[in-house]
């Protein structure tokens, strides 16, 4: 019998908005990201920045994570991912700060920009369009344009790539060298792998999915990069597939979480883990995770998922992309149309119409 997600027709014609053709064309978005961000004029910073702001919120705060990720390990300023609606003390005029908003009309990120104008940050703007554009171009702030019309959280190559190429061109990062082109065949490598048309016995991507389905699923970072990738598997569990996802990352969670599992059983018997791991783990980690999964015990069924790739680009970015089709096949099996974000939409109308007075 086939399985339901080599059920492709039937997939493709129920994904109503094109979410799978927007996935596999991701390496594809990363490549003209790239290209994008190297080719734009960028203008000489007036100051030395000591600090790196992103603002961004949902699709377009995880950027800044990744972000955050790449000079823990490779870069000298520190890096703070800022989604609310107010900026920390510390922002001034030696900080660097990312406005990011897909759609360029997100209120909270629109409100961060203001406060980095009065703080005299350096601002550079991203959007593909929107208030922040608008705004940016009245102001005479640099405005990075990336490709609109798809959903934001489809659009991480436009949303966090063009920051690695500045800060590159800016020489706030080392020259990533070769890193890109090995990222972007790994990319395309791994969509043959995990893309719908690779059938369900040889795709570890939907045998993930198909395990995952009617489960309550817990992503477990080993620590670094991979606590950051663990939250954008849960954010496109939530978004993609409509169901409920949580995420933590070792060691923090072996300082409280663990103790959830005494009593696990009690408030449910569908709990899953998925443990999101590096290669290059420390002992330490290797340590926690054995130990943590004997804890476990049957209290949850149990995965695991390898970060591959040489650099810290293509591990990061291949380890992202699995969990966005892991995302996609669950919302096929969940019977939900992976586009639609009816709540997300409902709030951010409602916060409209009382900014309006109404
Ligand atoms: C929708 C999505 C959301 C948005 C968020 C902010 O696909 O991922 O999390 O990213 O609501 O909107 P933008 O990205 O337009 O600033």
């Amino acid at each position: 019998m086939t399985h339901p997600l080599d059920e492709h027709g039937q997939l493709i014609s129920a994904d109503l908005h094109g979410m799978m053709a927007l996935t596999l064309d991701f390496p594809a978005q990363c490549e003209r990201a790239i290209a994008l961000a190297q080719a734009w004029s960028l203008p000489a910073l007036p100051r030395e920045p000591r600090l790196i702001v992103v603002s961004g919120m949902g699709g377009s705060g995880i950027g800044g994570d990744y972000l955050h990720a790449l000079f823990a390990l490779q870069g000298d300023l520190p890096v703070l991912v800022v989604r609310d609606y107010h900026l920390p003390h510390c922002v001034d005029a030696h900080t660097l700060l990312f406005a990011v908003s897909y759609s360029g009309n997100t209120e909270e990120t629109l409100a961060c920009y203001a406060e980095a104008r009065t703080r005299d940050a350096i601002i550079v703007a991203l959007s593909s369009g929107g208030e922040l554009q608008a705004r940016a171009q009245q102001d005479g702030v640099p405005h990075l344009q990336v490709p609109g019309g798809q959903p934001p959280r489809t659009a991480l190559g436009y949303l966090f790539l063009p920051m690695v190429v500045l800060c590159e061109r800016l020489n706030l990062l080392p020259d990533m060298g070769s890193s890109y082109a090995r990222t972007l065949q790994r990319l395309v490598q791994a969509r043959e792998r995990w893309g719908i048309h690779t059938p369900y016995e040889s795709n570890p991507a939907k045998q993930l999915a198909s395990a995952l389905y009617g489960k309550l699923p817990l992503l477990y970072g080993s620590g670094g990069y991979r606590a950051i990738v663990a939250t954008r598997w849960k954010g496109q569990f939530n978004e993609n597939a409509k169901q409920h996802a949580f995420a933590n990352t070792f060691p923090e969670l072996n300082h409280n979480e663990i103790l959830g599992w005494v009593g696990a059983k009690r408030q449910a018997g569908n709990f899953a883990v998925v443990a999101l791991r590096d290669p290059d783990e420390s002992r330490q980690t290797r340590t926690r995770i054995e130990v943590t999964r004997r804890l476990v015990g049957d209290a949850a069924d149990w995965h695991e998922v390898w970060a591959e790739g040489e650099s810290l680009l293509e591990r990061l970015l291949s380890l992202t992309y699995l969990g966005d089709f892991v995302s996609l096949y669950l919302a096929y099996l969940n019977g939900v149309d992976p586009y639609t974000i009816d709540y997300i939409d409902l709030l951010k109308a409602e916060l409209a119409r009382v900014a309006r007075g109404m």
